[in-house]
């Protein structure tokens, strides 16, 4: 075998990894009659997309019957509310069941938007009452999300898993109280509905150097086989899929023409 072409195939071997997209959201969620308005809302948002360019994720589905005033909010805010229900981890029920000292806390995508304050884009997981409740990780939380079933996984992809009701992550949706966050701008009306948000709010919801060293690193510590490719990898948007086939027909002419000459 010609020694030069060896190189040669890592590479592509390594492209074409580093390309895929594990999976359709949408079309996923779509075989599941009790989240078709969480799949709506996902898909108007965009978040779809976002999704399905990560190839590591742990989706909390929220029900039709307790979808609530999400569908009535701003676009801007529901994904943001949605962000939080995305996190960027391999978790199945198995692996859950598993967590030292039986609770967590989950990085979602929401702490990558860089609009997360405090730990406003974690969330905290903990066994209780034969089940696991989710909720923000913010202090004080409410946390009543209950796991309720394994809706689907695809190990160590992409699990869904479905929770009694939305999260609820305090000051998404309204700058956070002055006791718990940095202030909002002293011009901001404090009697402002919560869906118009200005781009000064958003500025001063910007994290704080604080916020993003305490960010952990890409989950390295995952003992999903997936753990080494970076989530800022998967999220290059050139993962469209005329590229990964053009990526992939490469691969098989380079092989065809490898075994040929060999
Ligand atoms: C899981 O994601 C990796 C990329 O990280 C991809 O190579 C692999 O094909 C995916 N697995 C499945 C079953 O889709
Ligand atoms: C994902 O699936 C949906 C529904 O089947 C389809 O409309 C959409 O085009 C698919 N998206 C991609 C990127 O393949
Ligand atoms: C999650 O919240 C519970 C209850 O407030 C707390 O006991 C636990 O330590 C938290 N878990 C983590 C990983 O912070």
């Amino acid at each position: 075998m010609n020694r030069s072409i060896i190189p040669l195939l890592c590479s592509f071997l390594l492209l074409s990894a580093s390309s895929a997209s594990a999976f359709n959201i949408t079309k996923i969620l779509s075989q599941y009659p009790d989240y078709t308005n969480f799949n709506d809302l996902i898909s108007k948002t965009g978040l779809a997309s976002e999704i399905n360019a990560k190839s590591t994720i742990t989706l909390l589905a929220i029900p039709n019957g307790a979808i609530g005033d999400l569908t009535s909010k701003s676009n801007d805010v529901v994904k943001k509310i949605l962000t939080t229900h995305v996190v960027l981890d391999y978790y199945d029920t198995m692996k859950l069941q598993k967590l030292k000292d039986k609770t967590t806390k989950l990085t979602t995508m929401f702490q990558e938007s860089g609009k997360a304050s405090n730990d406003q884009g974690f969330l905290n997981v903990t066994a209780k009452d034969n089940t696991f409740v989710f909720g923000s990780a913010v202090k004080d939380a409410q946390r009543d999300s209950r796991l309720e079933k394994s809706v689907m996984n695809q190990p160590y992809n992409i699990s869904i898993l479905g929770i009694s009701q939305p999260i609820v992550t305090p000051g998404i949706d309204s700058p956070l109280a002055p006791s718990s966050a940095p202030p909002p701008k002293a011009n901001t009306p404090k009697s402002s509905p919560p869906k118009a948000e200005s781009p000064a709010e958003e500025e001063a919801e910007a994290p704080t150097k604080e916020d993003i060293t305490e960010a952990p690193a890409p989950s390295k510590d995952a003992d999903s086989p997936s753990a080494d490719s970076p989530p800022a990898d998967a999220q290059s948007p050139s993962s469209s899929s005329a590229e990964k086939l053009k990526i992939s027909f490469g691969f098989f002419v380079l092989l065809a023409s490898m075994v040929a000459a060999y």
